[in-house]
């Protein structure tokens, strides 16, 4: 399933969508390296990248929606949760060589990016829209 960034995944504040844009591209780096191997510089990369999203992104977010009081911020701190625990074992995983990883973090992310992006943070962006926060 290859994705495409569309307009509607922005979440009208500027940090946000740009720092989704970079996760985005990570996506598209992975999808365009199927071949990708476990010890290739583009897997290490990605987790690279997505450590530090899974820090500096959900920090600036999570300080929103808390500042806006979002009713909704535990179900999305449970998403970002989530998201680092996998990233994390993914990390584990990588170091132990396991083959599987190129095609998990692909799938992984594809799914977060549906679920989360296109629906959590959708979620809170009309919330945030609604408030005129943004
Ligand atoms: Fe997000």
């Amino acid at each position: 399933m290859d994705l495409m960034w569309n307009d509607a995944d922005c979440v009208g504040v500027p940090e946000l969508d740009l720092q989704h844009q970079r996760i985005f591209n990570v996506l598209v780096g992975l999808q365009a390296h199927p071949e990708a191997r476990v010890d290739s510089e583009i897997i290490a990369d990605a987790l690279d990248q997505l450590t530090h999203f899974g820090d500096t992104h959900f920090r600036a977010e999570e300080a929103l929606l808390r500042a806006a009081e979002y009713p909704r911020l535990d179900e999305q701190l449970a998403g970002h949760r989530h998201f680092r625990r996998v990233v994390a074992e993914l990390c584990f995983a990588t170091t132990a060589g396991a083959d599987g990883v190129p095609l998990q973090l692909r799938s992984f992310l594809e799914t977060w990016w549906m679920e989360h992006v296109r629906g959590a943070d959708q979620r809170y962006a009309a919330y945030l829209r609604e408030r005129s926060c943004t």
